[in-house]
């Protein structure tokens, strides 16, 4: 009895040793210490041994009930901590969350929102899908005006296409409210233009509008300087260059003096030490009799600027491309 007995002790130590799951520990249990386990059977056969022998044989085996059970709890808190903990290794050092910042061009859409907010004006916007009488008719720009060929953009369906301005806003604000009107407008523009350095088939831009009684030029110059100067620093100086818009009448390219190289002359401003960066003029009759304007009571001034123009002369960018493709190392600049 007492060697069927080690012989017990060896297979079930053994057969524990191989568990490798909960499951199998149970069976082991089972199989050595349930009520039909093979240590019962042997143990059946106690009466029939002297008290001597009888005491002998008990102790041997209440030694292997406690060990093999003992064992097996060992076993089982081993396997619940290693499921409970089985990937996490607290010595590596931890993953850091990189933290989220504006974009570039949010961020000086902001700016230019800021100035703007401080003189006065509301800043609203518009669709970016847009009806042609908002993108063109309205403005000015007839169905055979050759202005439109730079502009006829992207066509979601008939009368609906992705806006090629921030003008169009100029219209729907002014059909829905009466004058005095100063707004500015931020928003993504798109155009048929091949992408390079500096063009791109979706970009920025900031319109802004001023409605009132007696607006002259000199409000334009002065509002549009102030904004520059507050932009690009105190000593700017800023050029109205004539040019045609069909919304406003008379228009002109807005420059600053190129603060790269003080106008000394440089790559950034091609020598000429000048910088473009938007168009304005004084709003056209035509855009004040589209909407049902006295254009005899009413005068204004209407502006548009690039935000990737100003942004890439403010931050010395010399490729567009940059702010679209999302690369990190770009972007953790600012
Ligand atoms: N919409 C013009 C463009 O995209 C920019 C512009 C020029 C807007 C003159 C204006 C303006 O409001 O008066 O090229």
């Amino acid at each position: 009895m007492l060697k069927e007995i080690k012989e017990l002790q060896k297979t079930a130590f053994s057969e524990l040793n191989k568990a490798q799951l909960l499951e199998d520990i149970e069976k082991v249990r089972i199989k050595y210490l349930g009520r039909k386990s093979k240590l019962s059977q042997i143990l059946k056969g106690l009466k029939d041994l002297t008290v001597e022998q009888k005491a002998e044989v008990g102790k041997v085996a209440n030694i292997f009930k406690r060990k093999i059970s003992q064992e097996i709890e060992v076993k089982i808190t081993a396997l619940n901590e290693a499921n409970l903990w089985p990937k996490i290794d607290i010595t590596i050092p931890g993953i850091k969350n990189a933290r989220g910042h504006i974009h570039p061009i949010t961020k000086t859409i902001y700016e230019i929102c800021d100035i703007f907010t401080s003189l006065g004006f509301n800043v609203v916007e518009g669709p970016e899908a847009e009806k042609e009488r908002y993108n063109f008719e309205a403005l000015n720009i007839p169905l055979d005006h050759p202005a439109r060929d730079a502009f006829d953009t992207f066509y979601l369906k008939d009368d609906l296409l992705l806006r090629s301005h921030t003008s169009p806003v100029q219209v729907r604000v002014m059909e829905k409210e009466k004058p005095p009107i100063a707004i500015i407008v931020p928003g993504k523009v798109y155009r048929p233009d091949a992408v390079d350095a500096t063009h791109s088939f979706m970009f920025h831009q900031v319109e802004g509008l001023l409605v009132d009684k007696n607006i002259t030029f000199s409000d334009l110059k002065g509002t549009l300087s102030v904004f520059l100067r507050k932009m690009f620093g105190k000593e700017v100086k800023v050029r109205f260059r004539p040019h045609f818009f069909p919304f406003t009448e008379p228009s002109a390219d807005l420059d600053v003096s190129c603060f790269v190289c003080n106008q000394k002359g440089c790559r950034v401003c091609s020598d000429t030490g000048w910088l473009e960066v938007g168009g304005a003029g004084m709003v056209d009759p035509e855009v004040f009799k589209a909407v049902n304007y006295d254009y005899d009571e009413f005068s204004g001034f209407a502006f548009g600027v690039g935000v990737e123009r100003i942004a890439m002369l403010k931050y010395g960018i010399n490729d567009i491309r940059l702010f679209f493709e999302n690369d990190y190392r770009f972007l953790k600049q600012f």
